[in-house]
């Protein structure tokens, strides 16, 4: 297995509870090393260019409103298989559906507020890095 990098988003439902140190303890033990990370006011366009592969979906709107609704903190997580990993920590978009001990299951609200993003492909995760990080700005 080769050492890869994903994209993640703590999103505002997490950062409107304080929980980004939480989120962070269960990624690091997973064994995911945090090797970019900041945090930001999402603006509508920059939410709207990232989740634009949904842009016919009925719920983009919901979507686009409730990632510009608070802080959010965009990382890059560096690891052994760091895609798919960070997808089995994450657990299921819907969080009725999350595994125990996902970040998921312990700290989503709903399928919307579901408090992470992680890529779902490494071509994917290089586009979204480039979204939001320079290479200056990642130290792994
Ligand atoms: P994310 O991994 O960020 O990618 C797309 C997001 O759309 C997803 O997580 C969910 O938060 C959101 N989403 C998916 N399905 C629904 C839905 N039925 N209603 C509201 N939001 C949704």
């Amino acid at each position: 297995m080769a050492v890869q990098r994903t994209f993640s988003i703590i999103k505002p439902d997490a950062t409107e509870r304080n929980l980004t140190g939480a989120v962070n303890a269960v990624i690091e033990k997973a064994g995911l090393r945090i090797i970019g990370q900041r945090r930001i006011q999402m603006t509508q366009a920059q939410a709207e260019r990232f989740y634009g592969v949904h842009s016919e979906r009925p719920f983009f709107g919901e979507l686009v409103a409730f990632m510009t609704s608070g802080p959010v903190v965009v990382q890059v997580l560096e690891g052994e298989n760091a895609v798919a990993a960070y997808r089995e920590v994450m657990g299921a978009t819907n969080p009725a559906e999350a595994a125990d001990g996902t970040i998921r299951k312990l700290f989503a609200k709903s399928i919307g507020e579901n408090t992470v993003h992680g890529s779902d492909s490494e071509e994917n995760a290089a586009i979204e890095i480039e979204q939001f990080f320079t290479e200056a700005d990642i130290a792994g």
